[in-house]
């Protein structure tokens, strides 16, 4: 294993009727908030009411950013900092999911920086303070409610970028598996995609001896295989989605990059593909993630083949490494296609247009991936193959 620390300040509440505990966590923090959500599942589902009706009680002065979009936009971040400086406002509350999420992290890093908030996003400035932030988590997928990541677009440059912070941990992240019941067909499938495509980004390591990190993303990806189908009969189990909630929140709270050095670059390409085409995220990467592991395992087919032994039960006897690898990522694509995934990038009317901007943006660094580094010109075929 390589040396590491560990430290996630999130306290996790979660459970049936958890929402309550808004009214002890939030005084902690003050009086003048912002409250940050979506489009407008919240008010059709009656949250917005819920937690509202909680704010008045307490006496909170309530400035609200509402419409956050899927792929959050800079220009809904530079609202909220604007909101928060012109009101003095004291506590972030995210009510949404992913995007609300990493929209609230950034303004809350946002807020504190007299220069422009992208500076963050691009890592040229790194955050020293952040206005503190709460989440109410309505959609299992991201694993933003118990990290300090976000994910933020730049619509006009068509760039997609990440960052983290210490700061931009949320304080508290209430999960009730109940508030995910209205989550639609399609978002759950994208959600389940993205859970386990962060089991893969991790699991794609080049460390050695970290088999307790394998062995709980495994247990990570057959938890979600075993849940998915039960839970998409059935959109309103508890029982299923409360599952599908922990998982997401396991699969990336760091606890699976522990001591090992991750690839992530999968999610590089589907940023960049959703920079220039504004797809869902988990959409992306179902189309894209079978293609990469084709991809690497020409040149490292061990892990892949590992994955498909230990996950897909694929029988290995006998068989080349190259062969069980070609299983797996089969095995993985047929799952994906049982779930209604999208397969290809023309299932969103992707061709090869803009296939050199989106292998530009996808290039956050000279090589992308930890597993095998891509270069460019990877990138490119690995997107060519995905049309
Ligand atoms: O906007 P509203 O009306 O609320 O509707 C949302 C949105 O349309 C809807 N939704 C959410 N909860 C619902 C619901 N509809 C009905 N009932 C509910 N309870 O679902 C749609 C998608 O929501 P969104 O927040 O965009 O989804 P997700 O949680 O998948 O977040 C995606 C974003 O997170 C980024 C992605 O790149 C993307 O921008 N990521 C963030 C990460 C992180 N911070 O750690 C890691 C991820 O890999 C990912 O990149
Ligand atoms: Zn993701």
């Amino acid at each position: 294993m390589e040396n590491f620390q560990y430290h996630n300040p999130t306290k996790l509440i979660f459970g049936r009727g958890q929402l309550e505990a808004l009214k002890t966590e939030i005084p902690q923090y003050g009086k003048r908030i912002l409250l940050v959500y979506g489009g407008g599942s919240v008010k059709r589902t009656g949250l917005y009411d819920r937690v509202m009706t909680i704010l008045n009680e307490m006496g909170a002065h309530v400035e609200e950013l509402g419409g956050v979009e899927p792929n959050p936009r800079l220009t809904t971040v530079n609202k909220g900092i604007k909101l928060i400086k012109e009101n003095k406002l004291d506590f972030i509350l995210a009510v949404g999911g992913g995007s609300v999420i990493d929209c609230s992290k950034a303004i809350a890093a946002g807020a504190k920086y007299e220069g422009d908030v992208w500076d963050i996003v691009m890592k040229k400035h790194v955050p020293t303070s952040a206005t503190p932030i709460g989440t109410v988590l309505t959609l299992a997928a991201t694993g933003s409610e118990m990290n300090g990541g976000a994910v933020i677009t730049n619509w006009e440059d068509n760039d997609k970028r990440s960052f983290g912070s210490i700061h931009t941990y949320p304080r508290f992240s209430v999960l009730d598996p109940e508030l995910t019941y209205s989550v639609p067909r399609d978002q759950t499938v994208y959600g389940i995609v993205d859970i386990m495509s962060h089991v893969f980004e991790q699991y794609f390591h080049t460390t050695e001896n970290a088999p307790l990190q394998d062995r709980i993303g495994e247990s990570i990806l057959r938890t979600m295989m075993e849940t998915a189908p039960k839970l998409l009969d059935n959109l309103e189990s508890y029982e299923h989605r409360e599952v599908m909630l922990l998982n997401g929140t396991f699969a990336l709270n760091g606890t699976l990059s522990m001591g090992v050095k991750t690839d992530w670059a999968t999610h590089m390409m589907e940023h960049a593909v959703s920079a220039v085409y504004d797809i869902p995220h988990g959409g992306g990467l179902a189309i894209l993630f079978p293609h990469w592991m084709a991809y690497v395992a020409e040149q490292k087919p061990e892990k892949v083949a590992q994955l498909g032994v230990r996950v897909f039960d694929i029988e290995a006897k006998g068989k080349p490494l190259e062969e069980v690898a070609k299983e797996t990522i089969r095995s993985l694509r047929e799952f994906w296609t049982s779930i209604g995934a999208p397969v290809s990038l023309a299932d969103y009317d992707i061709t090869d247009d803009q296939l050199d901007l989106m292998a530009e943006r996808a290039m956050v660094r000279e090589t992308i991936g930890g597993y095998v580094p891509l270069e460019k010109e990877d990138v490119k075929t690995i997107l060519r193959n995905a049309l």
